[in-house]
């Protein structure tokens, strides 16, 4: 069993999603399950290094994939990686395509995100006798999409294409949509659809961190006349991309974890943009 402390801050984390649970190259040296006002993580957050630089990994629907969207302990999750030391995050998720172009094993990096959740998850630190609004006009920090995009750009040859730009719908589930609403966010613009990516963003934003989604297409949404999305199809299409998908988030991490060395380049943007106001040690 992994030791349970780590002395050194780990600044970059990975939010894995449905079908992301490890990294090849990264080995793990610690399992950390901070206590936070707002309770325990998903899972222990798993310290990996690979060239003497740790990062930390958070399986966000558990070890065991036992938490639907709508339960996951999103403000424990960011607390808990802000915790250790964590100023920047690449997340991770499955997601339905809302455009014909956007095939199942595709990549996006979205730049935009449509609110479709329905405030039953606790979205904010602000309450309690801290109050605070934070911008979230561009909610995905463009400097790691920078980066996870020169990664997608080097692995084309293996087959990964990757869209820069688009719009998540992040809906409340944990029933899929009805074909009506999945016309309807096309109407209104939407890219992809899941139902992970709120309040995750929001609290991210809120703890000061620079924070970027790589969706990976494992649907056509019920727009398409390609049959309906269920489960099954989630899971195959993961399964069939999920080497990929390890290979593009391990890639991002080494040349994230170059540029680390330097002086955390990337989480200097947020810094001071809640004001400092929730503290999380
Ligand atoms: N996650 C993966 N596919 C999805 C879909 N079609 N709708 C919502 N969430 C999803």
């Amino acid at each position: 069993s992994l030791p349970t402390t780590f002395d050194r801050p780990v600044h970059i984390a990975v939010i894995g999603g449905t079908g992301l649970s490890s990294l090849p190259g990264y080995h793990p040296v610690a399992a950390l399950t901070p206590n936070t006002p707002w309770g325990l993580p998903s899972s222990p957050i798993l310290i990996l290094e690979h060239a003497g630089v740790p990062v930390a990994f958070l399986a966000r629907h558990g070890l065991h994939h036992q938490l639907a969207p709508h339960e996951v302990p999103s403000r424990a999750n960011i607390a808990a990686l802000r915790s250790i030391g964590v100023r920047s995050v690449i997340a991770f998720s499955a997601v339905g395509s809302l455009r014909e172009e956007i095939k199942p094993m595709d990549f996006v990096l979205p730049d935009q995100i449509i609110d479709r959740t329905k405030g039953v998850r606790p979205f904010t630190f602000f309450e309690g006798g801290v109050v605070g609004h934070v911008g979230f006009a561009d909610p995905f920090d463009a400097r790691l999409a920078d980066v996870v995009q020169r990664c997608a750009n080097a692995m084309r040859g293996d087959g990964v294409t990757l869209h820069r730009g688009g719009v998540v719908v992040c809906m409340e589930g944990p029933q899929f949509s009805t074909r009506a609403e999945s016309h309807m966010y096309r109407l209104l613009g939407g890219s992809v659809i899941n139902m992970s990516t709120l309040p995750e963003a929001k609290l991210a934003r809120e703890a000061e961190l620079a924070y970027q989604m790589i969706c990976m297409a494992t649907d056509y949404d019920c727009w398409h006349d390609s049959g309906d999305v269920d489960v099954a199809m989630v899971m195959g299409y993961m399964r069939a991309n999920s080497e990929n998908a390890k290979h593009l988030v391990g890639a991002v991490l080494d040349e994230l974890c170059k540029q680390d060395s330097g002086d955390l380049v990337l989480a200097k943007h947020w810094e001071g943009s809640a004001q400092g106001a929730v503290k999380f040690m």
